[in-house]
């Protein structure tokens, strides 16, 4: 029995996020296993009402009751400082130590992609994004503020320590799933400081991993190349905030942020699955938004938790959906989003 909490969160995230509930139950039955779903309301609407953003104890009790945390997004206008949502994102991924943040870019449907003329082969890497560091860390402050002498600062912080992992971890994936090459972008070019230590760090590890082609993009020419050419791409590593920017241009790629699908992990640990999507709080309440994204991150949840046979289950169902245009708008079709997830648990068996 694995232990999953589910925190729907705000906007479109308890939409997609009972669709994604809805095909783990299903999937229970078909391929024999055991999940306990627990939910948990921290969101917006909470945090408006009491104060409380996560609860004391939260995290703890997540790292140790728990294999597992599906979310959905975090963002709501009524909260303009995004408080409650850097409490409880931010907060998982840093107190839980996620440092992986794995986000696939893979076209299921040439109709799908923006470009011309490209097929899904053309189309399919992985981004490991930074995930506990960088532009992220709230280092920084204001001095003489709202003044017209005003000063911000806001730091970026590379450590060894985080970047060396990410480094091994982007090597290591690419080792076992046969990966040939692993492009590292920064911006040592301006920032050299901290993306120095990138580059040194890269190479040394690199040298590792002799079997695997090691290659360097400054970020400004990588998204250019993601448009371009996205096929000469296996495994990209960058940074927390490069890592951000980029797999929205990736979920463009595969046909918007409806369909992308993202896991910020720790291996051997209780890890935390989201689609990279937000809470489009303009289409909240209104059966509309897109359960790709949410379905796929379930299915890299069952995977992380060793259920490899329904997690594939799950991806071969959801590409059967989307080839037969049996989706929401956004992706060419005429279903709501409990008709598309119906659609894809349709061909889950
Ligand atoms: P967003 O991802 O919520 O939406 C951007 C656009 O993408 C939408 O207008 C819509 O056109 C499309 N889109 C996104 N998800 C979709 C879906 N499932 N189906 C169909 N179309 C979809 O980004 P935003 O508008 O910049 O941010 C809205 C709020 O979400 C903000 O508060 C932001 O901070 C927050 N946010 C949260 C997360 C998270 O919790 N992981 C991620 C990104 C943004
Ligand atoms: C994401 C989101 C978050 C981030 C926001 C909501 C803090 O954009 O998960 O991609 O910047 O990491
Ligand atoms: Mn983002």
């Amino acid at each position: 029995m694995k232990r999953v909490a589910v925190i729907a969160g705000d906007g479109i995230g308890p939409e997609v996020i009972n669709e994604a509930v809805k095909t783990l139950e299903q999937a229970q039955q078909i391929y024999s296993f055991d999940l306990e779903l627990v939910p948990f309301d921290w969101s917006a609407d909470k945090y408006l009402a009491t104060g409380i953003s996560m609860p004391d104890g939260a995290m703890e009790m997540l790292r140790n009751e728990f294999d597992a945390i599906l979310t959905g997004a975090f963002g709501d206008p009524r909260v303009p400082d995004n408080k409650h949502a850097a409490d409880i994102l931010l907060g998982m991924r840093f107190n839980l130590d996620l440092y992986i943040n794995l986000r696939p870019i893979k076209l299921i449907d040439a109709r799908l992609c923006p470009l011309k003329d490209r097929q899904p082969e053309a189309v399919n890497f992985v981004v490991f994004r930074e995930n506990t560091e960088g532009m992220y860390v709230f280092m920084g402050g204001n001095f003489k503020k709202s003044s017209d002498d005003e000063i911000a600062i806001q730091e970026e912080i590379n450590t060894r320590k985080g970047v060396e992992r990410i480094i091994v971890a982007a090597f290591e994936y690419a080792r076992q799933h046969h990966r040939k090459r692993v492009t590292m972008s920064d911006k040592s070019n301006v920032l050299t400081y901290g993306h120095d230590l990138w580059q040194r760090v890269f190479k040394e590890v690199a040298a590792r991993y002799p079997e695997i082609e090691a290659n360097h993009l400054y970020v400004d020419v990588l998204t250019m190349w993601m448009v371009l050419d996205p096929g000469r791409f296996d495994v990209i590593v960058t940074n927390n905030l490069f890592g951000d920017i980029v797999t929205d241009l990736g979920a463009a790629l595969q046909g918007g942020l409806g369909m992308a699908a993202s896991g910020n992990i720790h291996p051997g640990k209780v890890s935390l699955f989201e689609p990279v999507h937000g809470s489009a709080p303009q289409f909240a309440g209104k059966n509309v938004a897109n359960p790709v994204a949410a379905n796929l991150t379930a299915a890299m949840m069952l995977d992380y938790l060793g259920l490899k046979e329904a997690a594939v289950g799950i991806e071969t169902a959801v590409e059967t959906a989307v080839r037969a245009v049996e989706t929401t708008k956004d992706i060419g079709g005429t279903l709501t989003t409990t008709e598309a997830g119906a659609a894809i648990r349709n061909y889950l068996s």
